[in-house]
């Protein structure tokens, strides 16, 4: 089967998945969206209110931050695939707790066995904690390469830290001028 019909099935069970208590509050459930053939993707916490409404990842105001950094780095969003920790909203967009995640991770890995990225970005601590190691902590290791289980990891802050401190933004615009070299080296690898 080939990779758009492959998640495209990922995608049906993920609008249609009652495995956590979430499904009950959700209006949509965000699968993700982009590239399957991108070298990098970002993966983000959860859906906010307006991912939930849309069923689309990162399309309110810390998602329109995003777009605007990756412009800086010469791509647009339809160049990478954006992602969640867990596809449907939590309430008030508090943290998915423990079950939450353990119940939707599945579907992430699923989603990363198809694209195989070279490098995958963690935006903010929920990410980091769940796809890397859970004592990491994003203000320590925020800018820089780790890897594990084959896969680089290249944390960020999330766009939506940047949006209620400002001192985040030109953190963030200094990492992703990081991943710009890292993704250019990896073209010319
Ligand atoms: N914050 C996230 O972590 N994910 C989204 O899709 C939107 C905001």
């Amino acid at each position: 089967m080939d990779k758009e019909k492959l998640f495209e099935e990922i995608s049906d069970n993920i609008n249609a998945c009652r495995s956590c208590p979430l499904y009950e509050m959700r209006i949509k459930a965000v699968p993700g969206e982009g590239s399957l053939d991108s070298e990098i993707i970002f993966i983000g916490e959860g859906p906010g209110r307006e991912e939930d409404l849309t069923g689309r990842p990162f399309v309110g105001a810390a998602g329109r931050l995003l777009d605007e950094l990756l412009k800086t780095i010469g791509l647009a969003r339809s160049d990478v695939f954006i992602g969640n920790i867990v596809k449907c909203r939590p309430p008030g967009n508090r943290v998915p707790n423990p079950k939450e995640v353990e119940a939707c991770l599945p579907y992430l890995y699923a989603q990363i066995a198809i694209i195989q990225p070279r490098i995958v970005c963690t935006l903010g601590n929920t990410p980091l904690n769940t796809l890397v190691a859970d004592k990491l902590t994003i203000g320590a290791i925020h800018g820089q390469v780790l890897t594990k289980d084959g896969f680089d990891f290249f944390p960020m802050y999330h766009t939506a830290a940047a949006l209620y401190h400002n001192e985040l933004k030109s953190v963030l615009e200094k990492d992703f001028l990081k991943l710009g070299e890292l993704v250019s080296n990896l073209n010319e690898k």
